[in-house]
């Protein structure tokens, strides 16, 4: 049986707010009696894509599990390159600003992170070069191992009309791609801040909660001038099991904070 950890949206900043819950979260995992196979923060990693914002978040994910980390809207290519370099699992010598594209080969499924990120804009969008990787990536996998590919944006809307508007466009590219790997088990996502499942290309999309808040959604909303998110709710995990016959299983989570 493997066991992924799927966290999404720490949002670190210069606060206490956002790191006293990533740290219950990243606690909360590190306590489990269980080895996970890995650990995904599926982006928004930093609030403002500042420096001292990926120094304290490397403190805060540095951990005993095997960590995967991308990038959101919220980061910044280079600074989170540079602040999060030794947790990364790049092949090569990208270029600073290039795609912080990634992948962990793990015992009995493959885990591929592609960055969704625009610089500069809020909605996502994976470059050519991103969907040549994954390519690769599938097809020098064998077709019996698992491959879940993980990014930021969701590429479908989510019934979350704020969300929705910045989602991952162009998304026509990765559904044919998909088509074409039948090894290629179910998309990650993040960016939503909330915890939800669906569908993309026939496979499931399994969209991680929110660390530092909760998405209100349409039906919750008392009405147009109320906060986007929920402040008070806590914050969750999403558990992505895989067994010996490949099937997916999700388990969703939340974390008491201190
Ligand atoms: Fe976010
Ligand atoms: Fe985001």
């Amino acid at each position: 049986m493997i066991v992924i950890a799927h966290v999404s949206d720490i949002h670190i900043d210069a606060g206490e707010r956002a790191t006293a819950r990533t740290r219950a979260v990243l606690r909360h995992l590190e306590e489990l009696p269980y080895d996970l196979a890995a650990v995904l923060v599926s982006g928004d990693v930093a609030d403002h894509g500042a420096t001292a914002e990926y120094d304290r978040a490397r403190e805060l994910l540095t951990g005993r599990h095997p960590l995967v980390v991308c990038p959101g809207n919220h980061d910044d290519r280079a600074a989170f390159r540079a602040g999060l370099g030794p947790l990364l699992r790049e092949d090569g010598d990208p270029a600073p600003t290039a795609p912080v594209d990634q992948v962990l080969r793990g015992d009995g499924f493959v885990l591929a992170v592609c960055d969704s990120s625009i610089p500069g804009k809020d909605d996502g969008h994976l470059e050519d070069g991103t969907l040549e990787r994954l390519d690769r990536v599938l097809t020098d996998t064998p077709r019996d191992t698992p491959v879940l590919v993980a990014f930021h944006h969701p590429p479908v809307p989510l019934h979350t009309p704020y969300v929705d508007e910045i989602r991952q466009y162009g998304e026509d590219r990765l559904a044919a791609l998909a088509a074409r790997h039948p090894h290629l088990t179910a998309f990650l996502a993040g960016h939503a801040h909330t915890a939800a499942a669906t569908t993309f290309a026939g496979l499931p999309l399994l969209v991680a909660p929110g660390t530092v808040s909760t998405l209100r959604l349409p039906w919750e909303h008392p009405g147009p001038d109320s906060p986007h998110v929920h402040l008070d709710t806590p914050p969750g995990v999403a558990f992505h099991v895989l067994d010996d016959t490949g099937r997916l299983t999700t388990h969703f989570r939340t974390v008491p904070v201190d």
